[in-house]
């Protein structure tokens, strides 16, 4: 269904892995709403992923960059507006990888140097992204920025290790550029936090089907699909949200606000 929401509007979209990807399904919303997009993902994701499947499907313009690479991010951004025809309405961060989770290494006793990878890829690339477009000045007044994160953040998952602390890095990045942003130009950034989704970097995490039944119980609308989430940052590109900064959105069918569930406990 379409409403146009995003008619005549430019973005760029990070992390559209395969269809199970988050980015997937924001990337088919935004061009069912009007948009035109520019699709980018690291350039190993190229090799592996199905990223070519959906820029066919798509008509976008595909453009790899490693978001750790300011050389990169310099020449995706010059080039998508190239490619889309002027400065740019939204951009999607979907981008997270812990180098610690992948090597089953336990909180207490992780790899500082894979830490300082994980928290450039999965936070510190933000803040990149954001400067790279300011530097550019390749976003359009009143534009809309948006990250995807996880309750991680502000409670305690043992499981989920050292990516708690990269989306409390990623969050505390969306209030900070989003104030240097929305002085400078209007723009806004904002943070979404999503519900556990069955995707290549939600599986990755230890016991993750078992995590992701608990929080469908304890939450009273269930968990929030991948294709909710895309309905949700398509509003936060659409005008319809054009006073909202610098916010952590929570996206949990309720989970954020439960203390307990009787349907957990039956
Ligand atoms: N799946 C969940 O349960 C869940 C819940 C809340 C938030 N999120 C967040 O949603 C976002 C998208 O994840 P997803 O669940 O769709 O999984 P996904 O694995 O499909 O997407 C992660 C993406 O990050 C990309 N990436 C990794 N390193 C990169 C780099 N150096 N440069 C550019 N791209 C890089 C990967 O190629 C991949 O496309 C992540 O930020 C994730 O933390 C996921």
């Amino acid at each position: 269904m379409s409403n146009n929401l995003l008619k005549g509007k430019r973005g760029v979209i990070f992390g559209a892995l395969d269809d199970q990807s988050i980015a997937w399904k924001v990337a088919e919303r935004c061009v069912e709403e009007g948009a035109d997009i520019v699709l980018t993902n690291a350039p190993v994701a190229m090799r592996f992923g199905k990223i070519q499947e959906l820029g066919k499907k798509l008509n976008a313009e595909i453009i790899p960059a490693d978001a750790t690479s300011m050389e990169d991010l310099e020449n995706l951004f010059s080039k998508s507006m190239e490619v889309l025809g002027g400065p740019l309405d939204f951009v999607l961060h979907s981008i997270g990888m812990s180098l610690n989770v992948r090597k089953k290494r336990e909180y207490t006793d992780v790899n500082y140097d894979w830490m300082h990878k994980t928290f450039d890829i999965s936070a510190i690339s933000f803040h990149r992204v954001m400067q790279t477009l300011m530097k550019l000045d390749a976003m359009n007044e009143w534009g809309s920025i948006t990250a995807l994160t996880y309750i991680a953040a502000q409670r305690t998952f043992p499981d989920y290790n050292e990516m708690a602390e990269s989306k409390a890095l990623l969050e505390s990045f969306a209030r900070s550029f989003g104030y240097h942003y929305g002085e400078k130009k209007k723009v806004r950034v904002n943070t979404i936090s999503q519900s556990p989704t069955m995707t290549t970097a939600g599986s990755g995490i230890k016991g993750f089907q078992e995590f992701f039944d608990y929080a469908h119980n304890m939450s009273p609308l269930g968990n929030a699909t991948a294709d909710d989430c895309a309905n949700y940052c398509v509003l936060t590109f659409s005008d319809l949200s054009r006073m909202v900064t610098m916010q952590n959105l929570y996206h949990d069918g309720g989970f954020s606000n439960m203390g307990m569930n009787p349907k957990v406990l039956e």
